[in-house]
C-alpha cells in the first residue's frame, strides 16, 4: 500500500474553501485549531445548547448554528458523536449542505454501521486519524502529526480525493503518512482493535496476569505494579522500535520467557474468540446489540461497568493510585 505524504499533495490546502467543523468535542477541538493554524477559513457550528460554545469562542472561532454552518460551508467536516450522527445528518446536514459540497467524516462507523445516508449531492470522504484529539494537537503543535487512513466514499465533483487528501494535509496527518481505504475497511479494523487488542484485550490480559498471581497468594500490590505499571515500558518500546526492536532491549531472562511461553498465554482458543469478535463486527451483531443497548438506556454497559469497578484489581489500583498512576488534572473527566 502505498503512504501518502506532504509532498505528495500540492498546494496550500483547500485553498478559498470554506470548512465547518461540526462537534467541538475531542476531535473537533483539535481539528479545528489544526486546520486554521494551517491557513484553512474555518467556522465551528454547535448546537444552541452545547457545552463547549465557550470554549469555541474563547479560542477565537466564529460559532455559527450548525444549519446556518452547513448552508454556508464548502467543506463540513462532522465531528459530532457516532450514535448522534445519522439524526444529525438527516434533520440539520441534509436539508442545508451546498450541492458539490464535502462532508468529511473521522470515522466510517456512522457510514458503515450508523444508519447514515449522505446527502446524493455531496462529496462523502472519511479522514481518521489514529488517535485521540488531544494527541492529534500536541503532535500538531510539535511540528508532527498523527497517522490517518482516509477514504472516497461518494464523488460527486471528481474532487473528492482531493479534498480529502488537503484535509487530512491540513490537520496534520499527512507530515506523518495517509493509508488509502474504504469506510468499511477503516470501521471494521477499528472495531475489532479496540474489542480484541487495544481495550478488551489489554484490559482483560492485564486481569488475568494479576489474578493468576494472586490467586496463587502473592502480593496483590506487586502483582498490580508488576501486570500494570510496566506496561507501558514494553508498549513504548514496541511503538518505539517494534517487536523485534524491543525483543533486543529486554533482559535475556525476559526474552527467553516471552518466546517460549507467549504462545502458550495466547494460543488457539483465544485466536479463535478473536475470529468470532471479528465474525460479530462484520456481521453486524455488535453493532446491532450496542444500538439496542443504547436504546434502552444503557443499562447492559452500564452493569458491566459496575461489574468491572467491584473487581479487586480496581480495589488494589485505588489503594495504589499515588503510585502507580499519573496525577489527576482536575480539568480532565
Ligand atoms: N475520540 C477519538 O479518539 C477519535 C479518534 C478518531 C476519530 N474519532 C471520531 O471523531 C468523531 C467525533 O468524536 P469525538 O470523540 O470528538 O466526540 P466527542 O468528544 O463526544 O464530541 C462530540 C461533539 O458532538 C457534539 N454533539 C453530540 N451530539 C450532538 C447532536 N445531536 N447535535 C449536535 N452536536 C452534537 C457535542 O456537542 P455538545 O458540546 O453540544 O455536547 C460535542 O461537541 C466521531 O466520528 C469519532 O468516531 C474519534
Amino acid at each position: 500500500m502505498a503512504i501518502i505524504t506532504e509532498k505528495d499533495i500540492q498546494g496550500e490546502p483547500l485553498c478559498g474553501k470554506t470548512v465547518s467543523v461540526f462537534g467541538y468535542g475531542n476531535q473537533g477541538e483539535a481539528q479545528a485549531l489544526n486546520l486554521r493554524d494551517s491557513g484553512v477559513q474555518v467556522s465551528v457550528a454547535l448546537r444552541p445548547e452545547s457545552r463547549s460554545s465557550g470554549r469555541a469562542r474563547a479560542a477565537g472561532f466564529d460559532v455559527l448554528s450548525p444549519g446556518e454552518a452547513a448552508a454556508r460551508a464548502d467543506v463540513c467536516s462532522l465531528l459530532v458523536s457516532d450514535e448522534a450522527m445519522a439524526g444529525f445528518i438527516a434533520e440539520v446536514v441534509a436539508p442545508n449542505v451546498r450541492e458539490g459540497a464535502a462532508l468529511v467524516f473521522a470515522h466510517g462507523y456512522a457510514l458503515r454501521f450508523g444508519g447514515v445516508t449522505p446527502p446524493e449531492g455531496t462529496d462523502v470522504v472519511v479522514v481518521a486519524p489514529m488517535g485521540p484529539g488531544l494527541r492529534l494537537r500536541e503532535r500538531y503543535e510539535e511540528g508532527g502529526g498523527l497517522p490517518a487512513s482516509f477514504a472516497v466514499e461518494q464523488d460527486v465533483t471528481g474532487e473528492a480525493r482531493a479534498i480529502a487528501l488537503e484535509y487530512a494535509k491540513a490537520i496534520g496527518c499527512a507530515r506523518v503518512g495517509l493509508f488509502e481505504t474504504t469506510a468499511t475497511e477503516e470501521t471494521e479494523i477499528d472495531l475489532f482493535a479496540e474489542q480484541a487488542v487495544l481495550c478488551g484485550g489489554v484490559t482483560r490480559l492485564i486481569e488475568a496476569g494479576f489474578d493468576t498471581l494472586v490467586e496463587a497468594g502473592y502480593s496483590p500490590e506487586l502483582a498490580y505494579l508488576e501486570c500494570l505499571y510496566e506496561l507501558d515500558l514494553t508498549v513504548n518500546l514496541i511503538r518505539r522500535f517494534g517487536i523485534s526492536g524491543m525483543r533486543e532491549r529486554i533482559s535475556r531472562i525476559a526474552l527467553y520467557g516471552d518466546l517460549t511461553r507467549g504462545d502458550r498465554v495466547i494460543g488457539a482458543d483465544v485466536r479463535d474468540g478473536m475470529r468470532q469478535v471479528l465474525n460479530e463486527v462484520r456481521d453486524g451483531t455488535f453493532a446491532g446489540e450496542m444500538v439496542s443497548d443504547e436504546i434502552s438506556g444503557g443499562a447492559a454497559l452500564e452493569d458491566a461497568l459496575s461489574r468491572e469497578r467491584a473487581k479487586p484489581i480496581e480495589e488494589v489500583g485505588r489503594r495504589l493510585a499515588e503510585v502507580a498512576h499519573e496525577p489527576r488534572d482536575p480539568e480532565s473527566p
